[in-house]
């Protein structure tokens, strides 16, 4: 696609160079190596990646300066911002989120160019966020509300608060690299913590529009934000032992190697969303219509690159060749192209190694025995390969057992419904599951046995993380913490308390505590 045919508002204009970083208040220049963004999406007639812009290959160095910068800002717990009154801090956020919405429409471009996502996904991942930061206000003025009292049990007052951490280090995804590392960053830096920052490979230029939002919106060092190589950048802060929460949406096994890292795990807080393998189960009784529908919108949006995904189809012997049919059928009606196009759901896979690798699964699978059963699947372009739907799939395929997070389609047809109950439970993730299926005496027990294995059990409705009021969480490999908007701030806090005991002379001290409103953690404002 030549750039003349590209509508002219989503055009790369010009390159986005981003030659600073931001540490300790101040937006530093980098005059060392720099690593190029592309984009798997084509500006010109021959296909060719664009080259979007540049960030800074910053070191060790520059890391260990971005941790200092965030211990400074935490102070030993005396810094101004983990001992800022709440409503102070909520004032920063507010500033923060004001400032960012007026970057809307340059970080949704970059959310299409840099990770393929389609327009309507990108305006929605924005406003999302927008909304995460708004609900997690309302909820932390709730949450200081609530405990903007004493107790007083067995002779002792107690005026019990959540406190921050310390230091966060704050690693997102590539598909969702706005929304999923702010639901960590904004309840992280709302609770008092400090943090620093590291955007995802792919997904990297987009926070470039709001670095000064971050800069001019809260306390010097409270957010720093890094560029590089995880390996070079992430592993020196480990290392030293300063980091108090290790904040991460990605894979099991750079979570076990960074927390591995840490000299003193016991001292490690861990907020984790890492990988699944969430299954559809499709039962006799089942609407097909609403079941294809439900199964075609879980696996295909977004090619698949959701943890949420569905990334295997158990459907009932009885059924399988009718659903297989139909379904085929609905998948090859996805319309591919660019992310502004009108109506697209499959768009461009950003990472360019992908489309190989989902070969490699198809390979494997139907060397094993399985058969392509979609006209178009498989058929691939220089940044696409159209989704396969695999049946019938087995045990001993790699797209059983590897979260494929991309577009294959597996379906495995059951007798007994043991048969896919077992192979959850044997199997490394535990997020959620979808289940497709009308009779109540069916579904009821089972119901009872999915809830122990996976943490959401959505019923006849494809698996996602949404409302974000809704707690988010798996077992075994797929997460350690819970989030939601509720439950982030309680992840990014501990509950800490004043105590003291029932006498004249404390109970005195606390009036003039409260009357002269010195302290900011002993307090009873009410927030409005
Ligand atoms: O990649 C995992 C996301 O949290 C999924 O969120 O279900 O809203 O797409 P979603």
């Amino acid at each position: 696609m030549s750039q003349t045919t590209i509508p002219q508002q989503f055009q790369i204009t010009s390159q986005l160079h981003q030659n600073s970083y931001l540490v300790g208040g101040q937006l530093i220049e980098w005059q060392g190596e720099v690593s190029e963004v592309y984009s798997t999406i084509s500006s010109t007639d021959n296909y060719e990646p664009t080259l979007l812009g540049t960030i800074p290959t910053l070191g060790e160095k520059e890391a260990l300066d971005a941790l200092d910068a965030a211990v400074v800002a935490y102070d030993k717990g005396k810094g101004l911002w983990p001992t800022m009154k709440v409503v102070d801090r909520i004032n920063c956020m507010e500033k923060f989120v004001a400032q960012m919405k007026t970057k809307r429409d340059e970080v949704v471009n970059l959310l299409m160019w840099e990770i393929g996502k389609n327009l309507p996904d990108s305006e929605k991942e924005f406003d999302r966020t927008v909304d995460y930061i708004y609900d997690t206000i309302e909820d932390y003025k709730q949450m200081d509300r609530d405990s903007a009292k004493f107790q007083k049990h067995d002779g002792v007052n107690a005026h019990i608060r959540r406190g921050p951490l310390g230091v966060v280090l704050c690693l997102g995804p590539y598909n969702y690299p706005l929304n999923e590392t702010f639901a960590l960053l904004i309840p992280a830096l709302i609770m008092g913590n400090t943090a620093i920052f590291k955007p995802a490979k792919h997904g990297v230029l987009l926070i470039s529009p709001l670095l000064e939002a971050f800069r001019s919106s809260f306390p010097a060092g409270v957010v720093n934000i890094i560029y590089g190589r995880g390996r070079v950048v992430a592993s020196p802060i480990m290392q030293s032992g300063k980091v108090d929460v290790l904040a991460l949406i990605g894979n099991s096994k750079s979570a076990n190697a960074l927390q591995n890292q840490h000299p003193k795990s016991n001292r490690l807080r861990l907020v984790l969303g890492l990988e699944a393998k969430n299954p559809a189960i499709v039962l006799k009784d089942a609407n097909l219509d609403l079941a294809i529908e439900e199964c075609i919108a879980g696996a295909t949006s977004f090619n698949g690159q959701r943890c949420t995904a569905l990334k295997i189809l158990y459907v009932h012997e009885d059924i399988v060749e009718e659903f297989n049919k139909r379904f085929a059928a609905k998948v090859d009606a996805l319309k591919f192209g660019n992310p502004w196009e009108s109506g697209v759901k499959l768009t461009p896979l950003p990472e360019p190694d992908k489309p190989a690798y989902i070969q490699e699964l198809i390979d494997d699978a139907t060397n094993k025995g399985a058969k392509i059963i979609n006209k178009k699947g498989g058929q691939t372009t220089e940044n696409y390969i159209f989704p396969a739907v695999l049946y019938p799939v087995t045990k001993d395929m790699r797209v059983f057992q590897e979260e494929q997070f991309g577009p294959v389609i597996p379906v495995v047809s059951f007798k007994d419904i043991d048969e896919p109950l077992d192979d959850m439970a044997a199997s490394n993730y535990g997020q959620q599951v979808s289940l497709f299926g009308q009779d109540i005496k069916t579904l009821a027990p089972l119901i009872d046995t999915l809830v122990n294995l996976v943490c959401r059990v959505n019923l006849n409705s494809s698996c996602q993380r949404g409302p974000d009021v809704y707690p988010f969480t798996g077992r075994k490999d797929s997460a350690v913490a819970t989030l939601s908007v509720h439950d982030a701030l309680r992840s990014f806090s501990i509950r800490t308390f004043v105590a003291s005991k029932d006498n004249e002379a404390n109970n005195a001290i606390l009036q003039e505590l409260l009357q002269s409103r010195s302290s900011n953690f002993v307090s009873t404002d009410y927030i409005l």
